[in-house]
């Protein structure tokens, strides 16, 4: 067993193990490197020898305990027929998003889709890792997908995406019960291709009420979560419901995942007080501390080790890797975790 199963089935390991949402990425010279030859972002995504290059860069360098697979969780909107492109500036853009008009949902199946490259990368990556190492497998949650499919890119304004989602109920509760079939036979495929550890990132699931986050967001991640565990009981799943606040407590009741990754805005000791005594919980240095450095860094990790050591738990970042984040401060929060040693 990997060392980050082990702390997910709930044994305590200290110092915890260590892996960084977005650890691969633009904050690397050699990522960067790869990202040129490949043309576009895109290409890298579905090019499996590129990709599980760029996955392990940061094993090499860090020493992670973990690998994410290098993709992104837009990918799988093609498969419902919508045209997903990645801009310099803007980001992620969908051509045919629905805030103006509605189109028919498609259904390509993964094995028969470009997602089938995914599964190419898991193979070649599993066979390159360390055994003790985790591969990570991942997709966005259904609701966070949709975001995008209803925008056509990131917004700021999520109040529209909440309103489209109420004014077209029905078409909208359809293509999240479509994502949902969908995301779980992605997860599969990543299983079945040597991915040891499923992430299920709800990034946008903070915009919501109680009534929206029950329906949207705690229902389809239960119905991923029972899909995937129907296959293989004993995949471990990680959820982030970022900025979900109270909310926590239900989603980890109700979702059945078997670990939460914390944001940077819940108050530690509520998570080790409760949300702790519920799970196991993967967090939640501040990015911006990370990029930031120095004793602010360093008061920061020791701290949060402080706090939750006492139990299961994964040292990480309560969000990914900023662009410009310095790679001697990466190093430097790798080597505190390894030092450290419990009070
Ligand atoms: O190391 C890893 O975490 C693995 C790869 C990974 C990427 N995206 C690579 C990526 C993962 C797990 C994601 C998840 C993802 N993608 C999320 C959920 C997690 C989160 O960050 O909240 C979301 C919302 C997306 C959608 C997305 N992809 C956006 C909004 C953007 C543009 C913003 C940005 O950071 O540029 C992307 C692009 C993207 N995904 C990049 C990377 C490395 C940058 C693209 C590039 O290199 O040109």
């Amino acid at each position: 067993m990997t060392i980050l199963n082990k702390v997910i089935s709930g044994k305590i390991i200290n110092p915890p193990p260590i892996w960084l949402m977005r650890q691969a990425g633009r904050y690397l010279p050699e990522y960067r490197q790869i990202r040129a030859e490949s043309g576009s972002f895109l290409n890298l995504c579905y090019s499996p020898k590129l990709a599980s290059k760029v996955t392990l860069q940061p094993i090499d360098r860090f020493d992670f305990d973990a690998a994410i697979i290098f993709a992104d969780i837009l990918l799988i909107i093609e498969n419902l027929g919508f045209k997903l492109d990645f801009n310099e500036k803007k980001g992620p853009v969908i051509e045919n998003c629905l805030i103006n008009k509605k189109i028919n949902i498609l259904y390509k199946e993964v094995k028969k889709s470009p997602l089938i490259n995914i599964g190419e990368t898991i193979s070649l990556t599993r066979g390159k890792l360390d055994k003790n190492k985790s591969l990570i497998g991942f997709c966005g949650a259904p609701w966070t997908v949709s975001t995008y499919i209803i925008n056509g890119g990131t917004t700021n304004s999520y109040e529209k995406c909440i309103k489209w989602a109420h004014d077209n109920y029905e078409y909208f509760m359809e293509m999240i019960n479509l994502l949902v079939e969908i995301s779980s036979e992605y997860l599969i495929m990543q299983v079945e291709a040597g991915a040891d550890i499923i992430k299920i990132f709800d990034t946008w699931s903070g915009v919501l009420n109680k009534n929206d986050f029950d329906n949207w967001v705690i229902k389809p991640t239960y119905q991923i979560v029972k899909n995937v565990k129907k296959k293989f009981p004993d995949v471990k799943i990680i959820g982030f419901p970022k900025n979900a606040g109270y909310f926590y407590e239900d989603y980890i009741k109700e979702t059945q995942v078997d670990a939460v990754a914390i944001d940077p805005d819940l108050d530690m000791l509520y998570c080790k007080n409760t949300l702790q005594k519920l799970t196991v919980i993967q967090g939640n240095v501040s990015p911006e501390v990370l990029k930031l450095g120095g004793d602010t860094m360093k008061n920061d990790i020791i701290k949060t080790l402080d706090t939750f050591s006492d139990y299961s738990f994964i040292m990480g970042l309560g969000h990914g890797v900023l662009k410009d984040t310095p790679i001697n401060h990466v190093s430097e929060f790798v080597d505190i975790v390894r030092k450290y040693k419990r009070k």
